[in-house]
């Protein structure tokens, strides 16, 4: 979703806030533009389109200034087109401000500041919150910082702002509520962003805001308070743990590939020190504290959303499996604003690989409320979910930058299988099956290593395929929720239309769909539903439609019903779901590759979702 940065230091700020617009290019935008001051005077560019459009018409039009601030829009209110674009500047031409996340007022602010004579040029709620600052700043001499501030009070929302103004040349002014926002301390320069990655080249030391603070950067210092309190906060300088390189996507031509490759490491790093191999369990540190709590509650539930709702509904099924806890779960955004019961006695996981997705942020939020504890399965560290969640388990994925997740996918599922192994052995479940269950995790990367290499081949069935309009994906057990992932990477990168669907469940419906034109995914692992996946298999094959098999061997049943195979090796049926994912992954990768599709930032979709 939209990005920010900013720079105030001794140097030209524009090559390095554009350079910054570019690593968060990943979090999907429509429009960009910078603004900055240059001895006291306001230059703004701004631009539809790519951050390579904005430097177009940087130019044509080019400014410089040793403060900068930058933005990449994801549109919500008003069209993505240049009017609309951030920075937005008040009617004095003074002030500019870039804005992450949703004014909800920003229509009653509107018609305040019309009748008081303001006149507005763009459609969107950032340009409210810019001119209500200007008319305070104006009306109430208050300084620039403390008109932000007193602004800030008046508005309902989710917001991460950067502002500037040119009777205050020296200074930034950024604000925090509901979306996240970075203070990078380098040596005399100082750098804000919505996320570290623009930070990382210049400064590992940062300090991560939270939520309604407000920091004032000038080139003497920072000083962080309260927004409503109005009282100064001292906090603890932060250092990063990431490196250029993880964000950079080195030899491969997209960041998807490379991520789906990383997951020959990054699953491993996710087990790092974690599997306790002659126990038959896993230590889990973060949740250590809690465990006599969590072990002994009635219920859990999962929530999160998109891809992490899928590893969420393949938790369900383990935890239930080998922990014997009832788990519910359900879509975050549903979650937030439905009655739902809730007491000590419930354990809340919330999901999510950025650790800001705002529906997750506010149903975990809800679950605090009413006395559950909660847990978060993030990937990103000191994320928002991370630090609002009572305990919880981080995935170590490493930086995701594709808008597609996959290897944080694969790290979410592993940490939900260590989990419920750790439960389950402390609830009953045999040393046998815990020490079977550690091997297999123990040894999955050699099988992400065979499937690898399977890439050629898929690519094929990806080649054969690309022209169809309709993919349906089908699995059961641990592999349905496999499908409904299969399925969401195919329509988020190549834009055809796909389903997941409970392999029994197609005759209730999609079985309609079928005919010659249409590829159907099938996860058939020799499991306990073998035989059953055969008939779902046939029920295709006598319609004419085109059966895709993933499978850990082939058999001459599959082979005389199936188009393609697609064979990740023979493995314990609990690591099956992760490495049959890999598959799907490179299959949704080739399709969109074959249909000219922007892989890692697809339309219209956003990495980190801070709206709701
Ligand atoms: C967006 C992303 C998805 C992601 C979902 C949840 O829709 O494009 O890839 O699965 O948000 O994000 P989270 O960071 O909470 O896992």
């Amino acid at each position: 979703m939209c990005g920010i940065v900013g720079y105030l230091g001794v140097k030209d700020s524009i090559p390095i806030i554009i350079k910054g617009l570019k690593r968060l290019e990943y979090r999907g935008y429509d429009s960009a533009g910078v603004a900055v001051l240059d001895e006291g005077q306001l230059c703004t560019v701004k631009q539809a389109g790519k951050v390579k459009d904005l430097e177009a018409a940087l130019i044509e039009s080019p400014c410089s200034g040793r403060i900068g601030i930058a933005h990449t829009r994801w549109a919500t209110h008003g069209e993505p087109n240049d009017v609309n674009a951030h920075p937005h500047v008040d009617q004095t031409g003074k002030i500019a401000l870039i804005h992450n996340g949703i004014i909800e007022n920003y229509n009653s602010l509107r018609e305040v500041l019309k009748q008081q004579g303001v006149s507005f040029t763009s459609e969107t709620d950032t340009e409210v919150l810019v001119q209500l600052i200007s008319t305070i700043y104006q009306q109430d001499n208050l300084s620039f910082t403390m008109s932000v501030q007193a602004a800030l009070q008046e508005v309902v929302g989710a917001y991460g702002i950067v502002a500037i103004c040119a009777d205050e040349p020296d200074t930034i002014v950024a604000a925090r509520f509901g979306s996240p926002l970075v203070l990078g301390i380098g040596d005399g320069e100082y750098y804000i962003a919505s996320d570290a990655s623009p930070i990382v080249e210049y400064t590992r030391n940062v300090i991560y805001l939270d939520e309604g603070e407000l920091v004032t950067i000038t080139f003497t210092g920072y000083t962080i308070r309260k927004i409503a309190e109005d009282n100064i906060v001292t906090k603890e300088i932060t250092r990063i743990d990431l490196s250029v390189e993880e964000i950079e996507k080195g030899a491969f031509p997209h960041f998807m590939l490379k991520e789906i490759y990383d997951q020959e490491r990054t699953i491993k790093d996710t087990m790092r020190g974690r599997l306790l191999l002659s126990e038959g369990s896993a230590h889990l540190g973060g949740i250590q504290d809690y465990l006599p709590r969590i072990e002994k509650v009635r219920r859990f539930y999962i929530t999160a959303c998109g891809t992490s709702w899928h590893a969420g509904l393949i938790g369900k099924y383990i935890l239930e499996e080998f922990a014997n806890i009832p788990v519910h779960i359900e879509y975050a955004s549903e979650f937030r604003y439905r009655k739902t019961i809730l007491d000590g006695n419930t354990v809340v996981i919330a999901i999510s690989q950025s650790g800001e997705t705002a529906d997750t942020l506010a149903a975990i939020r809800k679950a605090r409320e009413q006395g559950a504890l909660t847990m978060g399965i993030c990937n990103v560290v000191g994320s928002s979910i991370a630090r609002e969640t009572d305990c919880g388990v981080y995935t170590h994925a490493g930086p995701e930058i594709g808008v597609a997740s996959t290897k944080a996918f694969t790290a979410q599922v592993t940490v939900l299988l260590m989990l419920a192994l750790l439960l389950g052995r402390r609830r009953g479940l045999s040393l046998d099956t815990g020490v079977a269950l550690v091997n297999a995790l123990d040894s999955i990367d050699q099988l992400v290593r065979h499937t690898l290499d399977q890439a050629n081949k898929i690519k094929q069935v990806a080649k054969e395929n690309q022209q169809a309009d309709n993919f349906l994906y089908l699995g059961r057990g641990l592999n349905f929720p496999i499908a409904l992932e299969g399925a969401l990477k195919c329509k988020e990168i190549s834009y055809i239309h796909a389903e997941g669907y409970p392999a029994a469940e197609m005759k209730h419906g999609p079985i309609a769909l079928i005919d010659e034109k249409m590829p159907v995914v099938v996860i058939a692992p020799h499991d306990r539903t073998f035989d059953k996946i055969i008939s779902n298999i046939s029920e295709v094959k006598a319609r004419q439609g085109r059966v895709i098999a993933i499978t850990d061997k082939c058999c001459p049943e599959l082979e005389r019903i199936s188009d393609f195979i697609i064979e990740v090796g023979e493995m314990h049926r609990i690591i099956f779901p992760i490495v049959a994912t890999i598959p799907l992954q490179i299959l949704a990768y080739h399709l969109a590759v074959y249909r000219g599709c922007n892989v890692d930032q697809p339309r219209n979709l956003a990495k980190s979702v801070t709206v709701e």
